[in-house]
């Protein structure tokens, strides 16, 4: 059913309201922090329930908090279409919420019409894509692919809460994980819309992008044990300093990304050094290493590499050295029938079709485990995200809920 004038005018100025109304629910007054199972979580996840059941969608939360809101089809089959209501910390309001919000939009206005789509329709707001609070991510997406990982029930956020406990304290039980999971075959596909969170799109002139693949990730924590000290007695060289151990890895890892020719990058973007005081030297120490290369091979050989040239930097400055890989994702390769029919969707608002990678994770890495993925990128000031900064004009999110009201119109689930 065509869309009116009005109504495709609405849709980008409402998205943009939904998200400055979900850019609110913080904990922290003057930035944008909002966890996984977090009372902030809390309040955005009943802010989408409230807009899923205005737009007509009967709504259910599964054990890791994930929001579902559904509309029937004449056919068994159900299209997905997610994002993920967590945020980083001090974050922009468009990376996840955008995306959930132009699934509601887009349900509503097949709820509205009245008339049966051939599948059903399930919105997802998942709560666990940045993996900003867990040394692990994806767990609410994983556990709707049915591939929730046991093992991260006992990991702990810096407060040492476990996310086993977190689950428990939001108020549900990890027993109820199995029962989050799509039966196989079930799900027809899934199909997200995103902020691109980088330049290529406003480099070359083009609203929205056809996403082809999602990079592969690798996250470790690495934690070396020194000796701490009194600053002032202890020579230099007889100093088992874990925290300039950690800032020698850290450089490591910077030049060897660094001379990298195809794209491989590495972040560390956490580092806890105890005791922590000014006259101390530092004896124990934990970083993050957030890892990603265009292919696999890429960067698992990378990843071997920096482990090696941690253990000889520990091995050298004496620090005994504890080294985990806390979660890791494989490339997610888009299906080339779903980014046929965006593209089809693309070109119908009028449109260049221009395909991309994206760099960042996101929830399809776990749901292709269950469907097909299709991803639809929107351009984003500047480029920038993970940053209050992030914005989105609202053109372009006009255009993004658009096509993916256009791609559920004329969506054709691959046969067989
Ligand atoms: C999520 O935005 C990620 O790419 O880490
Ligand atoms: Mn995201
Ligand atoms: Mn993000």
């Amino acid at each position: 059913m065509p869309l009116s004038p009005t109504d495709i005018e609405a849709l980008g100025a409402r998205a943009e309201q939904m998200v400055n109304a979900l850019g609110t629910i913080s904990a922290e007054p003057d930035r944008l922090v909002r966890l996984f199972l977090t009372p902030e979580h809390r309040r955005a996840a009943d802010r989408v329930a409230d807009w899923m059941r205005a737009a007509g969608l009967v709504v259910s939360e599964d054990a890791l908090g994930t929001v579902r809101g559904r509309l029937t089809g004449t056919g068994p089959k159900r299209l997905l279409i997610g994002s993920h209501i967590d945020s980083v910390i001090d974050a922009g309001k468009y990376d996840g919420p955008f995306g959930v919000i132009a699934g509601i939009l887009a349900a509503e206005h097949f709820s509205r019409s009245g008339r049966k789509l051939s599948f059903g329709l399930d919105v997802l707001a998942f709560g666990d894509e940045e993996g900003s609070r867990f040394p692990t991510t994806l767990a609410s997406s994983s556990a709707c692919a049915g591939a929730f990982r046991g093992e991260t029930l006992a990991l702990a956020d810096r407060d040492g809460v476990t996310l086993g406990a977190a689950i428990t304290a939001y108020g549900k039980s990890v027993e109820d994980i199995p029962a989050a999971a799509y039966a196989p075959g079930e799900a027809a596909a899934y199909v997200e819309v995103h902020i691109e969170q980088g330049p290529v799109l406003e480099v070359r002139k083009e609203p929205l992008g056809v996403v082809t693949a999602i990079i592969g990730q690798t996250y470790l924590n690495v934690a070396f044990a020194g000796e701490a000290g009194h600053a002032g007695t202890v020579p230099m060289a007889l100093r088992r300093d874990a925290l300039t151990g950690a800032a020698e890895c850290i450089a490591a890892i910077e030049q060897f990304c660094r001379t990298d020719q195809d794209g491989l990058v590495g972040t560390v973007g956490y580092i806890h050094a105890t005791p922590g005081a000014t006259n101390v030297i530092p004896g124990q120490v934990s970083f993050t290493i957030d890892m990603r290369a265009p292919t696999d091979m890429h960067r698992k050989r990378a990843v071997a590499d920096v482990v090696r040239q941690i253990e000889a930097i520990a091995g050298r400055r004496q620090l005994s050295l504890q080294l985990d890989v806390t979660h890791e994702n494989r490339t997610a390769p888009c299906a080339p029938w779903l980014q046929e029919q965006i593209a089809q969707a693309i070109a119908a608002e009028g449109f260049r079709v221009f395909e991309l990678p994206s760099g960042a994770g996101h929830d399809g890495m776990a749901m292709i485990d269950i469907a097909d993925v299709g991803m639809v990128f929107v351009r984003c000031r500047g480029g920038i995200s993970h940053h209050p900064d992030e914005h989105v004009a609202l053109a372009d999110a006009d255009a993004g809920a658009r096509v993916l009201l256009g791609v559920i119109e004329n969506f054709r689930p691959l046969e067989g």
